[in-house]
C-alpha cells in the first residue's frame, strides 16, 4: 500500500495498487448531507432588469418561463427567490418524457393500501387512513393553501410530452385539483390527511379538493427544445438569460469560490470565452475549471481542460 503526497491531486492513478486515500474536499455546489439551511444558500448574481422581470410575474401571480442556454442560471433563479423571499423549502417537478400532470399532482398507491388494510384486518387493528397512502406531488403541494405561497420549479419543460403545457394550463388558471378517491369517501371522512412532496409533510384535504389561497411562485425552465403553444406562452411572463459576459463571469466565480479565486485565471477565462464562441459551454463548467485550478490540478495537462471545458452541442 502507497499513500499519495500531500498536495498531490491524482487520487486515482491506473496503477492496480490499492490504497486508503481521503477525498478531498468537495466544490460547495457539489455538497450533499447537510440540508440546505445548513450549508447556506448558493450565490446568485442576476442583473436589476431581469430581477425586474421576476418581480412582474410575482406581482401579476403568473408563472415565469426561463428560457436561455444551458449553465446560465435558470434553475439556480428558482432556489434563490424561494431563498430570499423565505418561501419554504423549493419544491421541484424535474420534467422527463414519462411525466404527467396527474402524477405531480397527487400518486395514490392502491396496492400499498390493500396490503396494509388486509394486514390490519388479520392483526384485528384499526385500518390505516386512506390519506397515508395519497402523496401530493410537487404541483399538487404547491397549490395547498398556507398564509404564504409555495415556491415550485418546474425544470426542463421542454422534455416533457407535447401535451404537458395545456394539460398544466388548467391547474395554474383554475388553481385547484381534485382527489376522487376523497371525494368518494362518506361524510365522517370529509376530512383527510395526506402527505406531501416534503419528505414528512401532511396537508388537510376537505372533501377531496385542493385550493390553493394564493397562486405559488411558479418558474418554469426550458432549453428550448420544444416550442410551447401559444394559449400557454401568453400566461406566463418570459425571461430570456443570455450567457454571462466576462465581467459577469468574474463576479460569478467570486460569489461561489471567493476574490481569491479570481487570481490567475485570465488564461482560463480567455479559454472559456474562445470555445464558448462557436458552440455552447456552461457557466459551471468555469466554476469546475476555476475550483480544479484552486485544487492543484495541473490543467494544462494532456486532455484535461478538454474534459472540463467540452462543447454541450453536438454528437458526444
Ligand atoms: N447568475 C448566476 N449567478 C451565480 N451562479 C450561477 C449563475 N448562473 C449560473 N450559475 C452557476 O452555474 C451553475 C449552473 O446553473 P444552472 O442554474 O443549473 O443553469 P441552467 O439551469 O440554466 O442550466 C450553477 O452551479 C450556478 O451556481
Ligand atoms: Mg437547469
Amino acid at each position: 500500500m502507497s499513500t499519495p503526497t500531500a498536495g498531490d491531486w491524482r487520487i486515482f492513478r491506473g496503477d492496480g495498487v490499492r490504497r486508503q486515500v481521503a477525498m478531498p474536499g468537495a466544490p460547495p455546489w457539489r455538497r450533499f448531507g447537510a440540508p440546505e439551511r445548513a450549508r447556506g444558500p448558493l450565490p446568485y448574481l442576476i442583473s436589476a432588469a431581469h430581477a425586474d422581470v421576476v418581480n412582474a410575474a410575482l406581482h401579476l401571480r403568473r408563472p415565469l418561463l426561463v428560457t436561455g442556454p444551458a449553465g446560465t442560471g435558470k434553475s439556480s433563479l428558482a432556489r434563490a427567490v424561494a431563498h430570499e423571499l423565505s418561501l419554504g423549502t423549493l419544491l421541484r417537478w424535474p420534467v422527463n418524457s414519462r411525466s404527467n400532470v396527474q402524477d405531480a399532482l397527487y400518486q395514490y398507491d392502491a396496492i400499498g393500501r390493500l396490503r396494509e388494510t388486509t394486514l390490519s384486518r388479520d392483526q384485528g387493528e384499526a385500518e390505516p387512513s386512506i390519506g397515508s397512502f395519497i402523496r401530493l406531488g410537487p404541483l399538487g403541494t404547491a397549490l395547498v393553501p398556507g398564509s404564504s405561497p409555495r415556491a415550485l420549479l418546474v425544470d426542463e419543460m421542454d422534455k416533457g410530452d407535447v401535451d404537458l403545457p395545456n394539460d398544466l394550463l388548467t391547474v395554474f388558471e383554475e388553481g385547484v385539483f381534485d382527489i376522487p378517491e376523497l371525494i368518494r369517501l362518506p361524510e365522517e371522512q370529509a376530512t383527510v390527511e395526506v402527505l406531501t412532496a416534503d419528505g414528512d409533510g401532511t396537508a388537510t384535504v376537505e372533501r377531496g379538493r385542493v385550493h390553493c389561497t394564493e397562486f405559488p411562485v411558479v418558474i418554469i425552465t426550458s432549453n428550448g427544445e420544444r416550442d410551447f403553444p401559444a394559449a400557454f406562452l401568453r400566461r406566463c411572463v418570459r425571461l430570456d438569460l443570455p450567457v454571462p459576459d466576462e465581467e459577469q463571469l468574474r463576479a460569478i466565480v467570486a460569489a461561489h469560490l471567493g476574490e481569491e479565486a479570481l487570481r490567475e485565471i485570465d488564461d482560463l477565462l480567455r479559454t472559456f470565452l474562445r470555445r464558448r464562441a462557436p458552440g455552447e459551454l456552461a457557466t459551471d463548467q468555469l466554476l469546475n475549471a476555476v475550483f480544479l485550478r484552486g485544487s492543484g490540478v495541473d490543467l494544462d495537462a494532456e486532455g484535461l481542460l478538454n474534459a472540463v471545458l467540452h462543447q454541450l452541442s453536438g454528437t458526444v
